[in-house]
């Protein structure tokens, strides 16, 4: 895809939030359209508060759960809240080793070659549970060589994919299609309201139309921090109560399409 067509992207698909290594700018502009330069220093006090913030929602439920099933009571129930309540654990410490080891100045990314299509049904696979419960409905075209650090590419994937499954509607669709060299990421949710949407990349940040779902405002913190690392430019759009596009420039390194 040459550079037009991403501008052609940005183009057709305002409002616009265009995410680059250091600086993120809102689309339609007022000014010069900057929103706010990226700090690169506050890393490690953000994650360490973060992290310890979220982790004690999970450890204090598992104590408590842990007594109930001491006392007996619907054993078979608590241990598989415990497991939920570990898991959670154990996807926010993965997140936070990735995270550390990207930040480090002498990273070492290791690329390596791999189908993205594979990616995103291992990712896929993990929302199974909720998938299903939402009854969501998808339309996967993402056949393609990519060269990444899969580990850590992983990590924004799933932040990505984890808020189209969090904020389509019971039923909804979600697109992930890699067309030319741009992955999109497609839903039919609540949306953002067009005056947050050049918040939503900031830690801890909930857009006021999500209040009644449970998050953290971390997850898009740290797509920023991941492809950010990579060089790798992304764009969210959003219409409230209509949907929201991710848009992630990456190369395609079989040129079949
Ligand atoms: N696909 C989407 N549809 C609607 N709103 C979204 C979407 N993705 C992000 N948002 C908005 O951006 C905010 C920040 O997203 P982010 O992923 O950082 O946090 P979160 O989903 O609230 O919590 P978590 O840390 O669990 O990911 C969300 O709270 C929501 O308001
Ligand atoms: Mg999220």
């Amino acid at each position: 895809m040459s550079v037009t067509d991403w501008y052609e992207i940005i183009e057709k698909h305002k409002p616009i939030l265009l995410i680059e290594s250091d600086k993120i700018v809102f689309y339609p502009s007022e000014g010069d359209g900057l929103v706010q330069p990226q700090k690169l220093t506050d890393t490690k006090t953000f994650f360490v508060s973060a992290v310890s913030h979220e982790l004690f929602t999970p450890v204090t439920a598992i104590i408590g759960l842990v007594q109930m099933a001491k006392d007996g009571i619907y054993v078979q129930e608590t241990l598989q809240k415990i497991e939920k309540h570990a898991l959670k654990m154990q996807r926010i410490l993965e997140q936070l080793v990735v995270l550390s080891k990207v930040e480090k100045e002498d990273f070492v990314p290791n690329l390596t070659e791999l189908n993205l299509e594979t990616l995103i049904k291992e990712i896929l696979e993990e929302f199974k549970g909720r998938i299903e419960e939402k009854n969501l409905s998808f339309s996967i075209n993402t056949r393609g060589l990519i060269k990444v650090d899969r580990e850590a590419f992983k990590i924004a994937l799933r932040n990505l994919i984890s808020n189209a499954v969090k904020y389509s509607p019971h039923g909804g669709e979600i697109k992930i299609h890699f067309e030319k060299n741009v992955l999109s990421i497609e839903d039919r949710g609540v949306g953002i309201p067009e005056s947050e949407l050049k918040n939503v990349t900031a830690r801890f940040y909930r857009a006021s139309n999500v209040r009644t779902v449970p998050g953290s405002g971390l997850g898009l913190a740290i797509v920023k921090h991941i492809l950010r690392r990579f060089n790798i430019v992304w764009a969210i759009h959003s219409k409230l109560n209509q949907g929201t596009k991710v848009f992630i420039k990456i190369e395609r390194i079989d040129q079949s399409k």
